[in-house]
């Protein structure tokens, strides 16, 4: 495996269909919803270098892009994909850290947030400082929250008039002193209680 993790430009336009499909197609076996996006989307987001594409030499391997909401103020590191057989070796790790990089670097304050089922997406924000956080924290752009009409769950976000659903709030705020010490607070904090973790007593036979 030679995988390169690049910031992305219009020379990687053409992996456009290919990232849609990935991503529709890894959201299908997760038996999740998605908020689709289509390969024109993708595109504008790899020409304005708001993308980040894993290549391991021209097969794709992995992807993220940048939303922004809420007028810059909020931003979303969407669409994380790593390629089934490129999993569990650390590239959603990697991809992770350069598009959160980029995304600071181009909206130095900005808040930066995801919401998420996925326990990989869990550990990997708050590595990089995100907390949870309830749903009134978020944008409350509804360009945003359109995006969840693709998900199976929508009818719950509905029901309780988009204050909280099965996903759970992540977020980064650059202003917040704590946040700027993330690896340590993982470390100490998240990883033990995780790994630690025993068995259901009421389950034991
Ligand atoms: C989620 C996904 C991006 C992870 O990619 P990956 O390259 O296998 O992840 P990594 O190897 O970098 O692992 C990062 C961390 O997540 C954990 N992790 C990875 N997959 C996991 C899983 N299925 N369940 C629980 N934890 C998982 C790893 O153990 C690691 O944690 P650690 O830092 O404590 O060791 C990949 O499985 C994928 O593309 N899934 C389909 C799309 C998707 O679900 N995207 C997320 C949308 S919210």
């Amino acid at each position: 495996m030679n995988v390169e993790i690049h910031i992305a430009n219009s020379s990687f336009v053409s992996y456009s269909q290919e990232i849609c499909d990935l991503i529709y197609e890894s959201a299908q076996a997760r038996g999740t919803g998605i908020a689709k996006r289509s390969a024109e989307y993708i595109s504008e987001k790899i020409e304005a270098g708001k993308a980040v594409i894993a290549l391991d030499g021209d097969k794709l391997v992995g992807f993220s892009y940048i939303e922004t909401f809420s007028h810059q103020r909020f931003v979303a590191n969407s669409g994380l994909v790593v390629h089934p057989d490129y999993r569990n070796q650390g590239l959603a790790k990697k991809i992770k850290r350069k598009i959160f990089d980029l995304s600071r670097k181009l909206y130095p304050n900005a808040k930066i947030f995801s919401i998420t089922t996925g326990l990989a997406v869990m550990k990997m924000n708050t590595e990089l400082g995100f907390k949870p956080v309830t749903f009134s924290e978020l944008t409350d752009d509804e360009e945003f929250w359109n995006g969840c009409k693709g998900c199976r769950n929508y009818d719950i976000l509905q029901r309780n008039s988009f204050k909280m659903c099965l996903c759970t709030g992540l977020l980064y705020d650059p202003k917040d002193p704590a946040a700027q010490k993330p690896s340590t607070f993982a470390k100490k904090v998240v990883k033990p209680v995780i790994k630690t973790r025993k068995p259901n007593k009421l389950y034991k036979k």
